[in-house]
């Protein structure tokens, strides 16, 4: 029987054009297993500041679009800067908007970074994930060394990764995951 294929909604915490984290996640989608569509979110910088006096009924039009891809997901893929020892706070704005609503609990989702810097802000997501319930795939966890390197070098590491198999590895991990997970909800 053919794999189910899956869609996978990455969210970029970078809203600069030539982002590291966004060519590493373009790299994941341009690298996708056969049957596996990987989509890069384009809301995030235009969500208005969570309140939640709006969510509900108030709930910005936006924010429901963001919400329905979240619901379409089989599983999300972040990647994003370290600031100041922090999350980018766009990016925390929009996992903010998702906290009380009902698409993240139990959605696999997979850490990609694109620095060899960036701790704090790595344990920081991941302390904000488990919080939502979002289920981590430790071992789909994927970081390539792009920061502070020029368009040809970052392409070179990225040929690099997906000749080794690094890309291609990391998401197989991620949608066997995936998969096992649906299969052990039917049976
Ligand atoms: C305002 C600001 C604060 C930053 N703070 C940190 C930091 O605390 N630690 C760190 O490792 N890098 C820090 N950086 C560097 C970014 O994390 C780094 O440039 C990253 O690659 C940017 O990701 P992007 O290429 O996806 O935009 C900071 C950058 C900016 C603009």
């Amino acid at each position: 029987m053919d794999a189910k294929p899956l869609f996978l909604y990455a969210l970029c915490g970078s809203q600069r054009k030539v982002s590291t984290n966004r060519r590493l996640l373009e790299a994941l989608r341009d690298h996708a297993p056969a049957g596996v569509t990987i989509e890069i979110c384009d809301l995030i910088g235009d969500l208005p500041i969570f309140n939640p006096d709006r969510e509900g009924a108030q709930t910005p039009e936006i924010v429901e679009r963001l919400g329905a891809k979240m619901r379409a997901a089989d599983g999300v893929i972040v990647a994003c800067p370290e600031y100041a020892h922090g999350l980018p706070g766009g990016l925390k704005n929009a996992l903010d908007w998702l906290v009380s609503r009902d698409e993240v609990p139990f959605k696999p989702v997979m850490i990609a970074h694109a620095s060899h810097r960036g701790d704090f802000a790595l344990a920081q997501l991941s302390e904000v994930l488990k919080t939502m319930s979002f289920d981590i795939v430790e071992e789909a966890h994927l970081r390539l060394g792009l920061l502070g390197k020029d368009e040809a070098a970052q392409a070179a590491v990225l040929d690099a990764a997906v000749r080794k198999g690094d890309i291609l590895n990391a998401l197989a991990k991620f949608c066997d995951h995936i998969r096992k997970n649906i299969l052990d909800e039917r049976s």
